[in-house]
């Protein structure tokens, strides 16, 4: 089969659309033919060498794909061959097949395209997971959401606005804070020319919120720890800005808060299907109405995955960024 391969002895690690082995279905997995994939910003660390897969994965890039299945591996019960599907992947997106165990699958909604579906697992299962369950999100607390116009902060936005949970957001641009705020968030603030953490003060009357999930690490944490109220939780997915800053813990135990640490790719099989469950069930009929829905970027073929990448590493995408793979 094709695949995207790093040339990663070359300067800037071109990516070239050649051969690769084909996938196999083991037991418990289906095959599919994949008809888009997305970028997620860990591609471009692995694409570096700064982000191997996990022990087991694809070396091939992409976390996640919508395709159709064509073949099901021993014991698979529940799908069938021709079945649309969507799924997180460890990796391997960026190609023409993958195999990926059933109990992750989800069915691509229905009158969605594959594009679609492709731009929704990674960043909804993240928003979800870290959210609703790291962060153990309740009716109508507050939260703030660095990021927002990324694809993990678009999703985020249109989960909280469906659950009810004011959002506030921070971006780069003004493009991307009006994005935001036309998808739900109460307030978006261009932290480029604006201070944020005196911002959501002002606007929470003094109190700040009660979850922030952060992508931003080190330069924000002081004022992450600052904005957060009595029980607040820090959720942190990221570390964009870098990874070490000191941490003053007289703002952790008088306002008994926590900072809570994860990551979605490493985590075992059983525990993705758990996520996945729990996302289904509370909001896939938001989903299925298109009150949910992915925001798509833009749509690269994919023998144009360089061009896409270069998107992503200037911060110019607003939600996803898709790779079509086949028509
Ligand atoms: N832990 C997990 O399970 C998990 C899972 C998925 C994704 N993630 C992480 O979540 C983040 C979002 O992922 P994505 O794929 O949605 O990314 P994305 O669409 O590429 O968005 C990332 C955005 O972060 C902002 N940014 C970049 N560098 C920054 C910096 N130094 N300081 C402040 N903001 C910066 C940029 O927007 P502005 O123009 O607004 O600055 C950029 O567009 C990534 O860091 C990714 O690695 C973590």
């Amino acid at each position: 089969m094709k695949a995207i391969l790093v040339q990663s002895e070359q300067e800037g690690y071109p990516l070239v659309w050649g051969d690769a082995p084909e996938p196999v279905a083991g037991p418990g997995e289906v095959l599919v033919d994949i008809y888009a994939t997305a970028l997620n910003r860990a591609d471009l660390m692995q694409r570096a060498g700064k982000y191997p897969p996990p022990p087991g994965a694809s070396e091939i890039l992409g976390l996640e794909m919508a395709g159709v299945i064509s073949a099901l591996g021993e014991g698979v019960s529940g799908w069938q061959v021709g079945d649309r599907v969507c799924a997180l992947l460890p990796g391997g997106g960026y190609a023409e097949r993958v195999s990926v165990p059933a109990a992750v699958l989800m069915p691509v909604p229905a009158g969605w395209s594959f594009e679609q579906a492709a731009a929704m697992p990674e960043v909804f299962l993240t928003a979800f997971v870290n959210l609703f369950m790291e962060a153990g999100l309740q009716e109508g607390e507050t939260v703030l959401v660095h990021g927002g116009a990324s694809g993990v902060g678009t999703a985020a936005i249109q989960l909280l606005r469906e659950a009810g949970n004011p959002v506030f957001v921070t971006a780069g641009t003004d493009e991307k804070t009006a994005r935001c705020l036309e998808l739900g968030a109460e307030l978006a603030i261009n932290y480029k020319t604006d201070d944020f953490a005196a911002r959501i003060m002002a606007h929470t009357g003094g109190q700040g919120v009660d979850v922030i999930l952060d992508m931003v690490g080190a330069a924000y944490l002081e004022r992450n720890l600052r904005l957060l109220k009595t029980r607040g939780r820090l959720v942190i997915i990221s570390t964009l800005s870098g990874s070490k800053a000191e941490i003053d813990l007289r703002y952790l135990m008088g306002r008994r808060l926590r900072v809570i640490g994860s990551v979605l790719r490493a985590r075992p099989v059983e525990e993705k299907t758990v996520i996945k469950e729990q996302f289904m069930a509370r909001f896939w009929p938001a989903l299925e109405s298109g009150q949910i829905q992915p925001v798509i970027d833009s749509v690269f073929p994919i023998e144009q995955a360089n061009e896409a990448h270069q998107r992503m590493a200037e911060n110019r995408n607003i939600g996803k960024i898709v790779l079509k793979v086949r028509k």
